[in-house]
């Protein structure tokens, strides 16, 4: 571990504008929690930064729709995100936002010091205007088809589909977000932070300083820099945000990419009153968790206003992981293609660490990876319960068995003992050397090594069979066993930690630091707790009912987004006075044999009872259609259809998913009444 005398981690400020999903604790919050744990027990001085990013135009455009203040949606979303991530064992010194009073004063005067010492480029330019809405349409206020890619609604700032960073005059076809109209060009003034004179510095602090960033990261900042790198705006024509502190600026605040990594500072400031030592002393190492989206930003614009500043430290590292899927498709807010972490808490309860383990051991650290239900419950069935939760509670079922729950004493050791024994130390080393390269889902596997070789120390030695004839080799095996166990509680803390707690209250002893680890981490003598199953079976039915959740959401999605039939050439009166539409009732149903669609009907039509034969048998059973009221065209010419003569058609509406519906009278009416 290189020797630095303290930490400080940032982990990227969510907006807050809806709640939180797995894929933000799988990109950016499990990693950084676990980082920030492992240096806990390590005993660093470290400082954990979190919060809310309150401004930007997704927050106003949310506020428009709902018909309330952006400061309502913020303050709903700060809070419900704050108790996510507690709940969910995210270990932040702070949880802070953007909209306090210390951040206003701390943005300002950056903004300001940088202003002062003309760091800026104050520019006037011809921008987006909205004349019905009466304001200059800033990022997301403006929406048209990307250059790079033909999507049709990419933003003002940015292209989803296809990542690219754009500039709101690059749009094809431009409209307002907020009226729809055409956009007119209008003049306005702002302020650019000229990244092109950062050019120079920043290939060599990285390209040339840094090349131990992950390939990621490293590659989207050399990408960066080869195209060149263009003065880029800081301010905005908005009017919610940190206004622009300076004269001649009224109605416009900061950019939200500039105030935002301000965030972290304002937020240490809130945290300590010594909080200058971690921002400004070069012994203490920065790290920025956050996702792949957010690279630029964090690697090439904050350090470009840092440096700028001048007195602020860089940061060392910025571990991004790529994006998670999830059962195959892309994580989306607006399709509700997600599994939001209030709703897992609710429907998991108590099962934090099972999705922290399964985020984790699944990571995106070097590609997009997916998230399944299955494997979810795979992981938890077949790693969770039957090799970390079967080992400790055999060891600590046994020791209760045997010896009262008293941890014996150490014997004579055998070869296999002192090779067991030896290899705890390597697999810690293991989980190290990864913690420290910030590769968590290797540390992870390595941890889970530990619970592997002490499950099948057990296996091996088997002291339930021993225990027949020799108690006091059963003593040696237990001793070594919970000495796993012991250690595990350590180990597994940084991912797990609910479990970890849970573990010492089986073993009953208290939290240990990292270097307590090793091969006497619990003395014989000692009394263990109770013990218990430190995780349960997640059965079929359970995952079931979330994938059935999924199917439901791609149903209403392809509803929602299917185009109607376009309409048909107009008829005269005359011909739709040519239909003769009653409304009847089925008395008598069944399948026609050998067909998978075709129901015979009996349809009182209130001129006779007469046989209709329709392609209803995929949607229902003839049980289920028995004395229902529908309606019917009677005059249809007869047609054979199987042998048998259908007398007429049943009129059904097709929903977008391909479901028939009846089109039935809202309550019963006498058969044969016209439908007109
Ligand atoms: O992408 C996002 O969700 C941003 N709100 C992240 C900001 S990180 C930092 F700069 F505050
Ligand atoms: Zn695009």
């Amino acid at each position: 571990m290189s020797d630095f005398k303290r930490y400080l981690i940032t982990s990227a400020l969510p907006y807050a504008n809806g709640p939180v999903h797995i894929g933000h604790l799988a990109g950016v919050y499990v990693p950084a929690d676990i980082y920030v744990r492992y240096l806990r027990h390590k005993g660093k001085d470290v400082v954990f930064i979190g919060g809310s990013d309150e401004h930007g135009v997704p927050i106003t455009i949310k506020a428009q729709k709902e018909g309330v203040t952006p400061q309502d949606i913020v303050d709903r979303y700060h809070n419900i995100i704050k108790e996510s991530f507690k709940e969910f064992g995210i270990s932040f010194d702070i949880y802070s936002r953007t909209s306090s009073p210390t951040h206003k004063e701390t943005s300002s005067a950056f903004f300001k010091k940088l202003y002062d010492e003309g760091k800026f480029i104050e520019k006037s330019s011809m921008q987006f205007y909205d004349s019905k809405a009466g304001q200059f349409l800033a990022d997301r206020y403006i929406v048209g088809k990307c250059p790079r890619c033909g999507n049709e609604r990419a933003y003002g700032d940015q292209c989803e589909a296809c990542g690219s960073s754009l500039n709101a005059t690059d749009l094809i076809d431009p409209v307002s977000a907020i009226t729809g109209n055409k956009p007119e060009l209008k003049e306005t003034k702002h302020w650019y932070l000229p990244l092109d004179q950062y050019e120079g510095w920043l290939r060599e602090w990285i390209l040339e300083g840094h090349k131990e960033w992950r390939p990621n990261v490293y590659g989207q900042c050399k990408s960066w820099l080869d195209t060149g790198l263009q003065p880029r705006a800081v301010t905005r024509d908005l009017n919610w945000g940190v206004p622009v502190p300076v004269e001649g600026a009224e109605g416009k605040v900061l950019y939200v990419w500039f105030d935002a990594p301000i965030g972290y500072i304002s937020a240490t400031k809130d945290l300590t009153p010594d909080w200058e030592k971690y921002w400004k002393d070069p012994e203490t190492r920065m790290i920025h968790f956050i996702g792949k989206d957010n690279i630029v930003f964090h690697c090439i614009v904050f350090p470009s206003m840092l440096k700028a500043e001048g007195s602020f430290i860089l940061p060392d590292n910025v571990p991004s992981n790529e994006f998670l899927n999830l059962e195959g498709d892309k994580i989306s807010t607006s399709r509700n293609w997600a599994v939001w972490l209030h709703e897992y808490l609710r429907e998991f309860e108590g099962k934090q660490d099972v999705l922290r383990y399964v985020l984790t051991a699944n990571a995106p650290e070097t590609k997009d990876n997916d998230f399944t239900w299955k494997d979810f419950q795979t992981r938890n069935n077949s790693e969770l319960v039957a090799i970390y939760g079967n080992f400790v509670n055999r060891a600590i079922v046994l020791t209760h068995k045997y010896f009262g729950g008293i941890v014996p004493e150490c014997g004579e050791l055998t070869d296999y003992d002192k090779e067991t024994l030896n290899t705890i130390p390597e697999i810690i080393a293991q989980v190290e050397k990864n913690m420290e390269g910030f590769h968590f889902r290797e540390a992870l596997k390595e941890c889970m090594n530990l619970a592997r070789l002490g499950n099948k120390y057990l296996a091996d030695t088997e002291p339930w069979k021993v225990a027949k004839t020799d108690l006091e080799r059963v003593k040696t095996i237990l001793n070594i066993s919970l000495q796993i166990a012991a250690n595990m509680t350590v180990l597994s803390d940084p991912f797990m930690p609910f479990s970890a707690e849970k573990l010492r209250g089986f073993l009953n002893i208290a939290p240990a630091k990292w270097d307590e680890m090793g091969a006497s981490m619990i003395k014989a003598g000692h009394q263990l707790g109770e013990g218990g199953l430190l995780f349960e079976k997640i059965e079929d039915a359970t995952i079931q009912t979330q994938i059935d959740k999924l199917q439901a959401t791609k149903k209403a999605n392809e509803i929602a987004n299917a185009t109607v039939a376009p309409a048909k050439p107009n008829i005269s009166y005359d011909d739709f006075a040519k239909l003769d539409i009653r409304v009847g009732k089925i008395i008598e149903a069944e399948k026609v044999a050998k067909t998978k669609k075709l129901i015979k009907l009996t349809i009182d039509t209130g001129i006779d009872t007469r046989t209709v034969v329709s392609g209803i048998a995929e949607h229902f059973t003839p049980e289920q259609v028995i004395g229902r009221q529908v309606t019917i065209l009677v005059n249809l010419e007869p047609k054979a259809l199987k042998g048998i003569e259908s007398q007429g058609m049943i009129l059904m509406a097709e929903n977008a998913d391909g479901a028939l519906q009846f089109v039935s009278p809202q309550s019963e009416v006498k058969p044969g009444s016209v439908v007109c």
